[in-house]
């Protein structure tokens, strides 16, 4: 049994501790938030935990195994930190931290400590995600050209992230996951309309050493809420709409042919293939009970999650080169590989 704190009872630690306390190897024995009618409510809803005001109450705990942080990303890293240090196993929500340096440091405690150290990326405990990485990865979309990430929606406008920082983190880790590589190169655009300084509309491209790229759309500003990417292969195309209910994802038999010789203008036409759409099913299950499951999992067999720290560093590196370009007005920021202590692969970061 694993004895679990949820520290931010907002928006989405509610989830955390739903799925958390439903599973039968896991007890949820704290949860804890400043905002004492945020505790209140979730008192009414378990009775039995305990709720405090302080962070540093449950540390003093000896019924706190493993926490889980659900508070605004600026607190992930001094709460993960305190934690690791007190020899906690620890789920950060996304993104792990705000900086680079941040990442490597928690990585480095996890390390010497022998703890999970597991970051909340719930789209690659999707089953659809999942499905989409076998489609991809088996080559039934023939060579990937290219993808596109669409997520917006109207809110919630954040003050300590921008719109890529919040909402992007999804967008990389699906795409690191399912193209299992990390970029050479980011540029990124965008514009504060709300809040001087801090981006509500971001537009970002990571390019790809084998020639594929990827854009990605985040918004804060937009009537609807849109959660739609298109994997575009040579042979096939694969549209992911994870608003959808049922079909959520269709495959297109549809490319473009060029003819490969042409001795004049006149001669050069595209043959565009248009053939059927299928709908693969999967059996929808939810990512965040799969994603609290395999954090309990993780600590009981002391396997590394699939989100590991290292994930979380990765996506991190990206958006810390996302907001580098920002400054630059979308100038591309080089990623060039090197490798780590922990044994995994992690960009230096340059400007170009
Ligand atoms: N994985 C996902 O799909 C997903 C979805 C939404 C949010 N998130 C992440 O969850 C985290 C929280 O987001 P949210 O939307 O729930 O935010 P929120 O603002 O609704 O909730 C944060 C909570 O933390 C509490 N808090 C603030 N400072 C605290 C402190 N020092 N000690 C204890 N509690 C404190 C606040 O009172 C608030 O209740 C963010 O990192 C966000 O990116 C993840």
């Amino acid at each position: 049994m694993v004895d679990l704190a949820i520290v931010g009872c907002g928006y989405w630690g509610p989830n955390l501790a739903r799925n958390f306390s439903s599973l039968t190897d896991c007890r949820v024995t704290v949860l804890c938030d400043t905002d004492a009618a945020r505790l209140q409510h979730m008192k009414r809803l378990y009775p039995a935990v305990d709720v405090c005001l302080s962070f540093d109450e449950i540390l003093d705990r000896s019924d706190v195994d493993a926490v889980a942080i659900a508070t605004p990303t600026r607190l992930h890293y001094s709460m993960a930190l305190k934690a690791l240090d007190s020899g906690r196993h620890v789920l950060v929500e996304k993104p792990l931290t705000t900086s680079v340096q941040e990442c490597e440091s928690l990585l480095e405690i996890a390390e010497d400590k022998n703890l999970i150290l597991m970051v909340g990326h719930t789209f690659l405990y999707s089953p659809t995600v999942r499905k989409i990485r076998e489609i991809v990865q088996q080559g039934d979309l023939g060579e990937l050209q290219y993808v596109s990430a669409r997520r917006l929606n109207l809110g919630l406008f954040q003050t300590d992230i921008n719109v890529a920082w919040d909402l992007a983190p999804h967008d990389i880790s699906i795409i690191l996951y399912i193209l299992d590589e990390m970029p050479v190169g980011v540029n990124c655009q965008g514009k504060a309309h709300v809040t001087p300084g801090i981006e509500d509309v971001t537009n970002m491209t990571l390019t790809f050493g084998n020639g594929a790229f990827a854009l990605i759309h985040n918004s804060w500003l937009d009537p609807n809420k849109v959660r739609q990417m298109t994997f575009v292969g040579r042979k096939r195309m694969l549209a992911y709409d994870d608003i959808e209910p049922f079909e959520k994802i269709r495959i297109y038999d549809k490319r473009v042919e060029v003819p490969p010789h042409y001795d004049s203008l006149a001669e050069f036409q595209f043959s565009y293939h248009q053939g059927d759409m299928y709908s693969p099913s999967v059996k929808q299950t939810e990512s965040l009970s799969l994603e609290c499951q395999h954090f309990i999992d993780c600590i009981k067999s002391g396997v590394q999650p699939e989100s590991c720290g290292a994930e979380g560093l990765k996506v991190v590196q990206v958006l810390d080169a996302a907001s580098r370009s920002l400054k630059s007005n979308g100038a591309r920021v080089e990623l060039s590989t090197v490798r780590r202590r922990i044994g995994t692969a992690s960009p230096a970061l340059s400007l170009v």
